[in-house]
């Protein structure tokens, strides 16, 4: 079988470099906000071309940290719209209603499956105060035209960039289009940790100020506490771990590349749509290789059977979920085809038999295939 994703072969490259990293931690006698923390920061902001970096829990929490944070700072009061995508992993709703602001759902475009910047004006009110685009699948929103939005009705830019690090345009990178952004470093992210992890990236010092507090039960300095926070810090060994995964990001993100292009130009079937090639001057960090047919389970089926694991991202949009089934919802149509048509196929550094994915997708035809059913 075909892993979906071979994260033991990923981190094996690193076995003994962690080794060192977890030897020199136990060596400090130092394990929560300590010198990796501060180093990884400093470094995953320079790389990304942002001024500041905050190591957070998790990526949910990079979320929910920028929206209380603006909520500590007054831009944003309990009841405030926030937009984002239909088609998103749960976390970015979650950090929106879990701050006691109102998530307010948007199709997405259905070339790119991210924010549509008409959609988004379209959702607004006179409540609106925040636009939340998701970098799905590693590709960039349509930051030109949601930035252009945010301008002309003052509202905050805060991006999910939590499936694409590395991801650019024009050279500018993922977590620097807006006033903030959140990143994920769940294991099986671009950019994963050995455990949860995830980090805030802005531009504004006291916005950055202000997570970082947060995020340590709302206190700069030992027992004061201006604010009621959090405990929701990187620790020090994955900071560490992640450090030494920083460094062969931008080759990863090649080799993603490449396995991207042989999958757009090999894969040849009536039945597959394939997702959009990066146009010029932007950069994909591939995070999801995600295809789209009109016959998806029975793909799905197909690919299982030729030894390809495969999964769907994701099949239930937001308003379709039961934890948000008490809220009103617009009619989201383009949401709703894509849930019911997107599979992901494999794609992460150091992937073998790339080939074989191709040959099991051209061979797949819904007429001759067993298992039917879109
Ligand atoms: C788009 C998106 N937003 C937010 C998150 C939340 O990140 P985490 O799992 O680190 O909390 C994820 C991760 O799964 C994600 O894919």
């Amino acid at each position: 079988m075909i892993p979906f994703l071979d994260l033991k072969a990923l981190n094996k490259r690193f076995e003994g470099e962690f080794a060192s990293a977890l030897q020199r931690v136990l060596d400090s006698g130092w394990f929560v906000c300590g010198e990796e923390l501060r180093a990884f920061e400093a470094e995953f902001a320079l790389w990304c071309g942002v001024a500041h970096c905050i190591g957070v829990g998790n990526g949910l929490d990079a979320l929910s940290l920028i929206l209380k944070a603006y909520m500590h700072l007054g831009r944003l009061v309990p009841g405030d719209e926030v937009i984002l995508p239909a088609n998103t992993f749960i976390a970015t709703a979650l950090a929106v209603s879990e701050a006691g602001l109102v998530p307010v759902l948007a199709d997405p475009l259905e070339s790119s499956a991210n924010l549509d910047p008409v959609a988004a004006a379209a959702a607004m009110s006179s409540r609106t105060r925040a636009l939340l685009p998701v970098h799905l699948y590693g590709r960039l929103a349509d930051m030109v035209a949601l930035r252009e939005l945010a301008r002309q009705h003052g509202l905050l830019l805060i991006e999910d960039a939590a499936q694409a690090h590395g991801a650019s345009l024009g050279g500018q990178r993922a977590g620097t289009w807006g006033d903030a952004a959140a990143f994920s470093f769940f294991p099986g992210k671009n950019l994963g940790a050995l455990g949860d992890g995830g980090a805030v990236l802005t531009g504004d010092e006291q916005l950055a100020a202000c997570v970082a507090s947060l995020r340590n039960y709302g206190s700069q300095r030992k027992y004061h506490h201006e604010q009621r926070g959090v405990n929701s810090r990187l620790d020090e060994l994955q900071a560490a771990f992640l450090r030494i995964k920083l460094r062969v990001l931008d080759a990863d993100q090649d080799e993603r590349n490449i396995l991207a292009a042989r999958y757009l130009s090999g894969i040849r079937n009536k039945h597959i749509v394939l997702p959009e090639v990066p146009v010029a001057g932007e950069r994909h960090s591939w995070h999801l290789f995600v295809v789209r047919s009109a016959y998806r389970n029975a793909l799905q089926a197909h690919l299982h059977e030729q030894g390809v694991a495969t999964l769907v991202h994701y099949p239930i949009p937001i308003h379709r979920q039961q934890a948000y089934s008490c809220l009103a919802w617009p009619s989201l149509p383009v949401a709703e085809r894509l849930a019911e048509t997107v599979l992901s196929l494999p794609i992460y550094p150091g992937m073998k038999r790339v080939d074989r994915v191709i040959e099991a997708c051209n061979s797949f035809n819904p007429d001759s295939d067993s298992c039917m059913g879109a």
